[in-house]
């Protein structure tokens, strides 16, 4: 007999197949779904019919209508179908599953669609390359986890939206197609055909728009905003990626902590039922540089850096002193883990600190056997005395040092080599939420690329007011009044007070290099708006795709994506990017040259 595909006419669902339990018993129920597999034993046929809830079993034995059983018999993974049937107690029980104490006899089987063979098998856990996983992505989808993490990233929106409704923000809708305003990471493009060799520029956030609903009297704005940035891909970076984008009038930092500080207390508890407790602490940008080599420090676990330079100012070892002329040499103490931290282990790090710039990587083993040090023998008693002490070196310790001219690189390579050993050395406890706030960033920091100084946040973010005399004259001394919501070393957050006065506006411009026409060709209308009654205001951002991945204990955030994209930006469902038809450029009035090399 062959398999006919049906419709679906007169047959309603009565319930999802997960929710079903040992109540329902007696009941008379329409589940659909597709298959999970199908277990032919002979006289009996099983079909686990999976929907977004879970599985319920079917069961066809001697009492099931031959017609049905026949087409059981030809049923496969994958098939589509809708059933009826009375709900039974199952003979075997499976522990496993919510629905395991009961199955459904069907009365009426629809096969709704076939499936070919899927390229992978749709499965709780797989280890198929994630590659093949993204390039079926619709079918990647189907597997429960997946499925559990869009679901519950849309229970975090739905919070989202509830909270900052409740305290009196409004969803405004900011535009796509905006002014590229070059600051930041490279804008994507969109050509525009009226305005001839004219482009719009996606945005990288509403940042500007969401200033001007203040100028407007909105008083508070929120928006669930998609933002594009050209930058590199990593496990927490997304060319296109979501922002809970806010913004409030007649605020100060205070304000705007106090009120996210609500959103993460509120969305814990409503979606993870976790307590998280409030306030959250408050680090400075230096401190947080200082004991976690890091701006968005993971507190999870100690590990943290040592300076050791003005221990070693007259020493004699090359390696330090040329550091100490303007850097700094600083150390990480792994307490009980020589035995861990073999020197073939401490090679790889090497080669891992390399990566952020370090020249070298000095250790100091304190065995059983006695000390093993690299770098001990070019110092003197009294300097190596000095380090041990600090250190509060003990048997079985190693100590791991940087040296090198600019703090920026110890800082960069001892930061990331803590976590590096933290998860070698498995001393995270993944269930804690650890959240802080790293505040007093500098406001400006000096690109070397660029021969000039960049806002370290935005060209809009207020300085300290105490600071704001030495814009001028020391503009590398001069914090800012922004912040950064970091969680389990990740930076889920940051935003600012902005600047509201427009001669200050015109002075961070200044101090930026732009000449007045460059600011006024760039932010014009922004300039000009701040004329007309700008009220103190400022806000933040949340990356909702950071955000739902820490929730969630994922590795990357295209595990909380429905269609993201991959390292070399590109999207391996559909193809895209991809070129485009000849007429769709003349009309737009682009030609595409050679690669330049
Ligand atoms: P910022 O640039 O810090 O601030 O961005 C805010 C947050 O967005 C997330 N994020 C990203 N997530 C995924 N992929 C990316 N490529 C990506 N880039 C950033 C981070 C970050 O903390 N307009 C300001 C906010 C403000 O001042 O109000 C802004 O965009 O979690
Ligand atoms: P060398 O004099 O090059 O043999 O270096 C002696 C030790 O110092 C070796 O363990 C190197 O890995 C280490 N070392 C070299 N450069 C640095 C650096 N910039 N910071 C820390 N240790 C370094």
């Amino acid at each position: 007999m062959a398999l006919n595909i049906e419709k679906i006419d007169g047959l309603k669902r009565t319930d999802y197949c997960g929710n079903l339990r040992r109540d329902d018993i007696g009941r008379k129920v329409t589940v659909c779904g597709w298959v999970q597999r199908q277990r032919d034993l002979g006289q009996l046929i099983f079909i686990d019919l999976r929907d977004r809830t879970g599985i319920v079993q079917l069961a066809f034995d001697e009492t099931t209508d031959k017609e049905i059983f026949e087409k059981a018999f030809q049923i496969r993974s994958e098939y589509v179908l809708i059933a009826t049937g009375e709900v039974r107690e199952r003979s075997s029980i499976n522990k496993e599953i919510p629905t395991g104490e009961i199955e459904i006899v069907p009365t009426e089987l629809k096969v709704l669609s076939v499936s070919e063979t899927t390229p992978f098998e749709i499965l709780e856990s797989t280890n198929v390359k994630e590659e093949l996983r993204l390039k079926y992505r619709y079918l990647d989808l189907r597997r429960p986890p997946v499925q559990n993490a869009i679901m519950f990233r849309h229970k975090v929106v739905k919070c989202a939206r509830d909270y900052y409704d409740e305290n009196g923000f409004v969803e405004i809708e900011t535009p796509i197609m905006v002014k590229s305003t070059p600051e930041g990471a490279r804008d994507y493009l969109v050509p525009s055909r009226v305005h001839h060799g004219k482009f719009f520029a996606l945005p990288q956030s509403p940042q500007l728009y969401k200033q001007l609903l203040m100028l407007s009297g909105f008083d508070r704005y929120m928006q669930v905003a998609r933002c594009f940035r050209d930058e590199d891909l990593r496990a927490d970076r997304q060319p296109e990626f979501t922002q809970i984008d806010l913004e409030m009038s007649f605020v100060n930092e205070d304000d705007v902590m106090t009120m996210n500080e609500g959103f993460i207390k509120y969305v814990f508890k409503k979606t993870l039922d976790i307590d998280i407790p409030t306030p959250f602490e408050r680090m400075p940008y230096k401190v947080a540089m200082e004991r976690f080599g890091s701006d968005k420090p993971d507190t999870r676990f100690g590990l943290e850096l040592c300076d050791l330079s003005d221990l070693l100012k007259n020493c004699e070892f090359k390696v330090f002193a040329s550091a100490l002329q303007s850097g700094s040499v600083r150390a990480i103490k792994v307490e009980n883990a020589a035995d861990k931290l073999t020197r073939k282990v401490i090679d790889k790090l090497t080669e891992f600190v390399k990566d952020y710039g370090a020249k070298g990587l000095a250790f100091t083993r304190f065995t059983a056997d006695g000390v093993a040090s690299s770098f001990e023998k070019f110092l003197t008693e009294s300097e190596v005395d000095a380090i041990h002490t600090r250190l509060g070196a003990k048997e079985n310790d190693v100590i791991l040092i940087v040296a090198d001219p600019k703090d920026k690189v110890v800082f960069a390579a001892l930061g990331a080599l803590r976590c590096e050993i933290a998860k070698r050395l498995d001393l995270i406890d993944p269930s804690k939420f650890n959240f802080l706030w790293v505040c007093d960033f500098p406001l400006f920091e000096y690109s070397e690329e660029e021969n000039r100084y960049v806002a370290m946040h935005h060209p809009f973010t207020h300085p300290r007011i105490e600071d704001i005399d030495r814009l001028e004259t020391e503009p590398a001394s001069v914090l800012a009044r922004a912040y950064d919501m970091v969680l389990n070393g990740c930076e889920i957050g940051g935003g600012s007070i902005r600047i509201n006065d427009p001669s200050m506006q015109q002075r961070m411009f200044k101090a930026l290099g732009f000449t007045d026409e460059d600011a006024q060709e760039r932010f014009g209308f922004l300039i000009d708006a701040f004329k007309y009654g700008a009220p103190p205001h400022g806000g933040m951002a949340y990356g909702l795709d950071r955000l739902v991945m820490l929730m969630l204990g994922c590795e990357s955030i295209r595990d909380v994506i429905a269609f993201p994209k991959v390292a070399n930006s590109g999207e391996l469902m559909s193809g895209a990017p991809d070129f485009v038809e000849q007429k769709q450029l003349t009309e737009l009035s682009i030609a595409v040259t050679e690669k330049a090399e």
